[in-house]
């Protein structure tokens, strides 16, 4: 019987993912960059079970609710008819992020899934085939195929896969002001967003222009743009899910508060950007030498943790 485990971590988008061009294949309506993290990793393993009539999954030691469990039964689908198979699978993952909070755990969770997934049905797939796969599942889980910052191109079904890029030393300071499950999941409402927003195409075009300024930023290695253009992009990402019909409102007023704050820092000369993905709690975007202070400063609007670049998805074990 064969078996697999997997690590991957989170990751926070610098140039937000938000609209898909082809909801079955995942396909988003513009390329993204993001910094894989070295906190909050899922760790997932996928046993292969021939006696098995149907996939299981358990999450954090319990079953799993229904629709988590069939949303992995389709990916393992996915995986089953690329590699030749039709053995069911049980599925356990342990998930060190508080779920559903905007954190992305279902980046680390499709990245983990993915990579244990593959090596358990024998499919060798390389980074790029690995983040395709995890593409999948979640748009997001393929720039955590990749360590440290990830650009992942829109491209189509062959070439929308992520990879790494060079960029300025930077830490995030995670302010969680809000632990509860996020009211309107990210593909609802990435859905609800382009069918309803009359500012859906503008958000699009404007997604691709700042990939296009932040790849460039990034090469630079000029800290000071990629955190202008990471704070722009998060809220025009906030604006356009906003004018959805019926309107969506991630950001609370504790989440705005902290926008604020750091806007503060910034006048006072403490160089921090912000930013915040499709859920209440927002991300400070700092100088390593500066990650400190700002989490001092932050840390009376909700719990604060500095974290940095961290590691791709990789294999923890394997066995036949
Ligand atoms: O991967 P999904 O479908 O959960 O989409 C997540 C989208 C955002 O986190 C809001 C933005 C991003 O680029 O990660």
């Amino acid at each position: 019987m064969s078996a697999a485990t997997a690590r991957a971590h989170p990751n926070i988008a610098l140039v937000k993912y938000w609209g898909k061009r082809d909801e079955e294949l995942v396909l988003p309506a513009a390329g993204s960059l993001s910094l894989t993290l070295d906190a909050f990793p899922t760790t997932t393993t996928v046993r292969l079970d021939p006696a098995a009539r149907e996939d299981s999954f358990e999450l954090n030691g319990d079953p799993a609710a229904p629709a988590q469990t069939a949303r992995v039964g389709r990916f393992l689908d996915h995986v089953r008819l690329r590699a030749g198979s039709a053995v069911s699978a049980r599925v356990s993952s342990v998930n060190e992020a508080p779920t559903g909070a905007g954190l992305a755990s279902s980046a680390a969770g499709f990245a983990a899934l993915a990579t244990a997934a593959a090596s358990a049905y024998g499919l060798p797939l390389d980074s790029a085939g690995l983040s395709r796969l995890a593409r999948r599942g979640s748009g997001s889980a393929a720039r955590s195929i990749v360590p440290g910052l990830a650009v992942w191109h829109a491209g189509d079904d062959e070439t929308s896969f992520a990879e790494p890029i060079a960029g300025p030393a930077m830490r995030m300071v995670i302010v969680t002001v809000d632990r509860s499950q996020k009211p309107v999941s990210s593909r609802e409402a990435m859905r609800r967003t382009a069918l309803t927003s009359p500012f859906h195409g503008a958000w699009a075009v404007s997604a691709e222009s700042s990939l296009r300024a932040m790849t460039a930023a990034c090469r630079a290695g000029d800290f000071t743009r990629v955190g202008r253009i990471a704070e722009s992009n998060a809220l025009r990402m906030h604006a356009v899910i906003q004018s959805a019909d019926p309107p969506i409102r991630y950001l609370t007023a504790r989440g705005t508060a902290v926008f604020d704050e750091v806007e503060a820092l910034r006048r006072e000369g403490l160089e921090a950007y912000a930013t915040a993905d499709a859920g209440p709690n927002v991300v400070a975007i700092v100088r390593p030498d500066d990650a400190d202070d700002v989490a001092a400063r932050l840390a009376g609007l909700g719990a604060v943790q500095v974290v940095g670049p961290g590691p791709g998805a990789r294999l923890v074990s394997q066995e036949e």
